[in-house]
């Protein structure tokens, strides 16, 4: 089977790297992205380049779209070439009559993956699907979770941008860290570790109310969280994405 990758950006690449990782051929990996950034680091890892998506159409058995939904919209496809193709769709918010309308491929999934695709440990929503070649590819680099499109947003939201959300607070807490003097580099080990050991011991909820007993060194900076509504930041961070990710 030979895989199509239109824009080796964010996702393009930590899709190839987690396919690659996983051990499929670099000849069986081709990309068409912008003559830009992305083209260098395509070249990086030897795939073979197209500057127009229906070259790289010609050549593949499914096509992965990694482009921006307003990339897509200025691009025009040779709806000849792409009858007997399979389309994997990885634009948010962009729905399937609408990338059918352009491309009318034989068959067509969205799915909305995470950069943890390059460890091959994404956790990947997509519309039902019995279709081989892209069940293959989304098993290679991650676990899907088969859902209608409508469920999506929620999905998106929680787990893709969850795993910014995750960075972001995890940095605050390196930086936490390095206010209490650590090299930055211990801090980040220091960090990691501390979550390790959170995710062994179930609750999150309950490890924190075992940690931050009454009166004792912790509950004062949880307290200062409250008041700070740093939970609440979080809940509007995730519905904010929600609104933005549903499908149109
Ligand atoms: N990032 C995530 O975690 C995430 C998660 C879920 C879904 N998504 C979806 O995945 C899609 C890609 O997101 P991303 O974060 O990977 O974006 P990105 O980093 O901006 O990547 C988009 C890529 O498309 C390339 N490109 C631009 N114009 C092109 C053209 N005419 N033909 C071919 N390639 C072109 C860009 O090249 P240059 O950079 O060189 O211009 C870039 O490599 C979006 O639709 C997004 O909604 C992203």
């Amino acid at each position: 089977m030979k895989i199509g990758i239109l824009g080796f950006g964010h996702l393009g690449e930590a899709l190839a790297k987690g396919l690659i990782k996983a051990g499929i051929a670099h000849h069986d990996l081709k990309v068409c992205t912008a003559r830009d950034a992305s083209w260098l680091a395509a070249e990086s890892y030897q795939l073979e380049l197209f500057e127009e998506a229906d070259d790289l159409i010609r050549e593949v058995d499914l096509l992965v779209l990694a482009i921006k939904g307003k990339v897509f919209d200025t691009l025009l496809f040779d709806t000849d070439l792409t009858k007997e193709l399979v389309v994997l769709s990885f634009m948010a918010g962009v729905s399937l009559e609408h990338i059918r309308a352009k491309l009318d491929p034989s068959d067509l999934v969205v799915a909305i993956p995470t950069i943890a695709m390059e460890s091959c440990h994404s956790l990947i929503a997509h519309t039902p699907t019995d279709n081989k070649m892209v069940l293959y590819v989304l098993n290679q680099v991650g676990q899907g979770y088969p859902m209608p499109l409508n469920k999506m947003a929620a999905f998106t939201s929680f787990v893709s941008c969850g795993l910014g959300f995750a960075g972001y607070l995890l940095d605050a807490f390196q930086q936490g860290g390095q206010a209490l003097g650590f090299p930055s580099e211990l801090a980040y080990t220091l960090t990691r570790d501390t979550f390790a050991g959170l995710l062994e011991l179930g609750s999150f909820a309950n490890t924190a109310e075992r940690v931050a007993t009454k009166g004792g060194v912790t509950q004062q900076g949880i307290e200062l969280m409250v008041g700070e509504g740093v939970q609440d930041a979080m809940k509007k961070a995730f519905l904010l994405a929600k609104e933005k990710a549903e499908f149109k």
